[in-house]
């Protein structure tokens, strides 16, 4: 494996991975690998195929075919799917269902593999996902694993849903994400778990702010990055 660093940032839904891995590939100029998207992408596209996301031979050929571009936007990344801007799309519950049920496939998470190894380019890749540091980077020098409860990230998501107009109840969503959570650490391809070097944190009671810290203090120890950017 190349020698261009890597810090995965694997955990379950909910728990800041995102905000954390966005942090991280700004603060350092570092790229950033949303592999939820990916899954995400890959179970939209085959409903606008009409395909199954059980069908597995034919969900590897569209994530195979993927013509998928993540771009700079005022909001962050946007993530565009054949010419269409599917951001918002993606993210919606239909969206992370599609996601969780595309991703159980073993030949599909194959066939995903390579396009997120190539995105280890220098200076450096942030890896946001469940298997960043079991699976896709193995090798990687500093692997976060960060998680919370369930009750912290349902509160959090219905947050994140309310801004953009979406509301859903408390109970649904905590249904939604333990049943997401049981799908993702049960399944026999690439299972939600921390990798035996990943470090720890649990966010349900830190702020945002402290879980930066705490990793950017990480990554200047371990000498990925000059000093701790505040
Ligand atoms: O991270 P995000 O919530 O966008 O991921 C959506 C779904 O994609 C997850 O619930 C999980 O089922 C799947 N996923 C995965 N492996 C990854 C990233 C996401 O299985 N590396």
């Amino acid at each position: 494996m190349s020698k261009v660093p890597v810090i995965c940032v694997d955990g379950p839904s909910g728990a800041g991975k995102g905000t954390l891995s966005t942090r991280l590939a700004e603060a350092f100029g570092w790229h950033l690998l949303d592999s939820g998207a990916l899954y995400r992408i890959v179970g939209y596209a085959c409903e606008l195929r009409d395909i199954s996301w059980q069908d597995e031979a034919q969900v590897v050929e569209v994530a195979k075919a993927l013509d998928v571009r993540f771009l700079p936007s005022p909001s962050g990344v946007s993530v565009w799917l054949a010419g269409e801007d599917v951001t918002t799309r993606i993210r919606s519950q239909e969206g992370s269902r599609g996601a969780s049920a595309v991703a159980v496939l073993p030949k599909v998470r194959l066939a995903l593999l390579d396009r997120q190894r190539k995105l280890a380019t220098l200076p450096g890749l942030v890896a946001d996902g469940r298997d960043m540091g079991t699976v896709v980077f193995p090798e990687a020098p500093l692997k976060i694993f960060l998680t919370a409860s369930a009750e912290a990230r349902a509160h959090r998501r219905q947050a994140q849903l309310l801004e953009k107009g979406e509301s859903v109840s408390l109970p649904r969503l905590l249904e939604s994400i333990n049943e997401r959570d049981e799908r993702d650490t049960n399944r026999s391809a690439s299972p939600l778990v921390a990798a035996n070097d990943a470090i720890l944190i649990d966010s349900s009671t830190l702020s945002i702010n402290a879980v930066c810290n705490r990793v950017f203090e990480l990554a200047a120890s371990k000498g990925l990055v000059a000093r701790s950017p505040n």
